[in-house]
């Protein structure tokens, strides 16, 4: 496959491992990081993994993506439930988009299940925890 995965990773997502580790699990943003290179190897895909604070970072990572990414794996985190700014940025992208939650947001309060990226996304996997950004790859590299 030509071009990068970008996975990108919204706010509060750099504190996994210590953040409500009830709901996220206790593997933190670098071992999802390391289990997707893994994966990535495996299935021949190249990655490029970044987590921001900061919504206008995020709408630029899915900019720089319109040159050359071969998809996106995004976990918005909150953003999901607020941003028509990365709403509007993926859809100026055209190459695959897959959504990712590592807790069923369904299964959580009322305001987690509405998301602006579903309007813009391919799929959509949640509940699965890191599980859910190897299950993306796959669906990924099933797309090519
Ligand atoms: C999340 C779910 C969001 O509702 C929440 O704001 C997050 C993480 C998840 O991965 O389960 O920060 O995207």
């Amino acid at each position: 496959m030509a071009g990068k995965i970008f996975i990108l990773n919204g706010p509060n997502l750099n504190l996994l491992g210590v953040r409500q580790p009830e709901i996220y699990g206790s593997e933190t943003l670098a071992d999802i990081e390391a289990l997707c290179a893994a994966r990535a190897k495996d299935l021949g895909l190249a990655i490029d993994f970044r987590q921001s604070n900061v919504e206008g970072e995020l709408v630029g990572w899915i900019q720089e993506a319109r040159d050359g990414a071969a998809g996106i794996i995004l976990n918005a985190a909150a953003y999901t439930h607020t941003s028509i700014a990365i709403l509007d940025a993926l859809k100026a992208v055209d190459i695959p988009v897959i959504e990712v939650h590592l807790s069923n947001v369904f299964a959580r309060e009322d305001f987690r299940h509405h998301s602006y990226v579903s309007l813009a996304a391919t799929g959509v996997i949640c509940g699965f925890g890191s599980a859910g950004y190897l299950l993306a790859l796959e669906a990924l590299a099933k797309q090519q």
